[in-house]
């Protein structure tokens, strides 16, 4: 790949400074991706514990917001030793997000709002929200002006997450970038692919390169296909982006953040843990799961999903995998995390590498006559509304 980045790692020294989001200070410059369904308290909770970084709340929307969802509500609940709280708005709509940040800043609800313009979902996109909103230029630049004029006066930064485009054909990205560093958002991260790609293929980084020549002004954050904090170092090194996105690689590795924090600081050090430490992980996601529902059935439901993930390459047998993916209540999962073999030692390459959401490509859904202009035609209002009603996640 050819670069224009210099970032080398020195044994010892830190690989980057800090990440500045407006007025906050993040020492290692690590974000734990926002993930619909996986980074709630409890899930950051762990994360935080391992490591340093920014850790994003899931996606809310800006209308379930504005009508006091208790869901939406529920979603922004913050452990009181997160600093800053941050959260994540969806919006379609620049009145109504221009509210839902309002709401959030005024509310005293999190300290900094990140606009979610990346989800590629087909029954999103194809009303033209999520990945293909930036193609209409002015609805985007409308948005994202809203956002941070809300939440100017209460010093709370808006950054953004956006992907290239809605495919080759049709990229947005450092255009997008640029309007947002000129409406004075604090920092914009790129998932380096199109909406078409999905999650497909491996992360465009070059593309990541070019957003950072760009955007010279405010921080370029890198995202896509970090399974590794060796990979972290490499998309610095490859495109001299100023921090990293860190998703689906830390689906069942928290510790993974240690290990970003240790590459961060330019140490070598790797957690490899061993069977019965990852059994006491699980345990304790769901101890935290259930604090976060106050509600025990809930919390070992939404635990569920995490099991495979955990278990990745470790030596444990079909019927155990079953019985702990099927877990409804803590004493079972006590039980079904006992018989597991403690001393099974850490599988290396197994448990590592890509995880979480694949796919192949697929081809961009967009409203009939999307493409025809870069602005808004009313004709897509009524469409675009559903667009937010649809969304759940990225
Ligand atoms: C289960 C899941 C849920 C996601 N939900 C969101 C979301 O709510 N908001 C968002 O901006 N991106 C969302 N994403 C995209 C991630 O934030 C990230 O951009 C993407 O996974 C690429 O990073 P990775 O390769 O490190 O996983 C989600 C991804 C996954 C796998």
């Amino acid at each position: 790949m050819s670069t224009s980045a210099s970032v080398q790692p020195v044994p010892g020294q830190r690989l980057l400074p800090p990440l500045q989001v407006g007025p906050h200070t993040i020492e290692t410059p690590v974000e734990l991706a926002p993930m619909a369904g996986v980074t709630n308290k409890a899930f950051r909770t762990l994360c935080r514990e391992n490591g340093g970084g920014l850790f994003v709340a899931e996606m809310i929307t800006s209308r379930a917001l504005v009508e006091r969802n208790p869901v939406a509500l529920h979603i922004l609940t913050f452990d009181e030793s997160e600093s800053p709280r941050s959260a994540q708005v969806y919006g379609v709509d620049p009145a109504t997000v221009r509210e839902a940040v309002r709401i959030i800043a005024s509310e005293n609800l999190a300290d900094h709002v990140d606009l979610n313009f990346g989800c590629p979902v087909p029954k999103v996109t194809r009303k033209g929200g999520g990945a293909v909103l930036p193609w209409k230029r002015d609805l985007f630049t409308s948005i994202v002006h809203a956002a941070v004029d809300a939440a100017k006066p209460y010093d709370v930064p808006v950054t953004i997450k956006m992907r290239k485009g809605i495919d080759d054909d049709h990229l947005t990205y450092l255009e997008a970038g640029l309007i947002a560093q000129n409406a004075g958002v604090a920092t914009v991260a790129l998932h380096a692919r199109t909406a078409a790609d999905f999650y497909s293929g491996t992360a465009d980084w070059e593309s990541i390169a070019r957003l950072k020549e760009t955007v010279t002004e405010i921080p370029v954050l890198g995202n896509g296909d970090i399974w590794s904090a060796e990979d972290a170092v490499r998309m610095v090194e490859q495109t001299g982006c100023d921090g990293v996105v860190v998703g689906r690689g830390c689906q069942g590795r928290p510790w993974l953040f240690a290990d970003l924090q240790a590459a961060f600081e330019g140490r070598p050090e790797r957690v490899t843990p061993g069977l019965g430490e990852v059994a006491d992980t699980i345990y304790r996601h769901g101890e935290l799961m259930v604090e976060f529902y106050e509600d025990e059935s809930k919390g070992m439901r939404d635990l569920r999903k995490h099991m495979a993930w955990y278990l990745k390459g470790y030596a444990v047998g079909g019927d155990a995998r079953r019985a702990l993916a099927m877990v409804s209540t803590l004493e079972e999962l006590r039980g079904h995390l006992a018989a597991l073999d403690h001393d099974a030692p850490y599988p290396g390459a197994d448990a590592e590498g890509p995880r979480g959401r694949a796919g192949t490509p697929k081809k961009p859904h967009v409203p009939y006559g999307w493409l025809d202009s870069r602005d808004l035609d009313p004709e897509f209002e009524a469409s675009l509304r559903e667009a937010e009603l649809s969304v759940s996640g990225g």
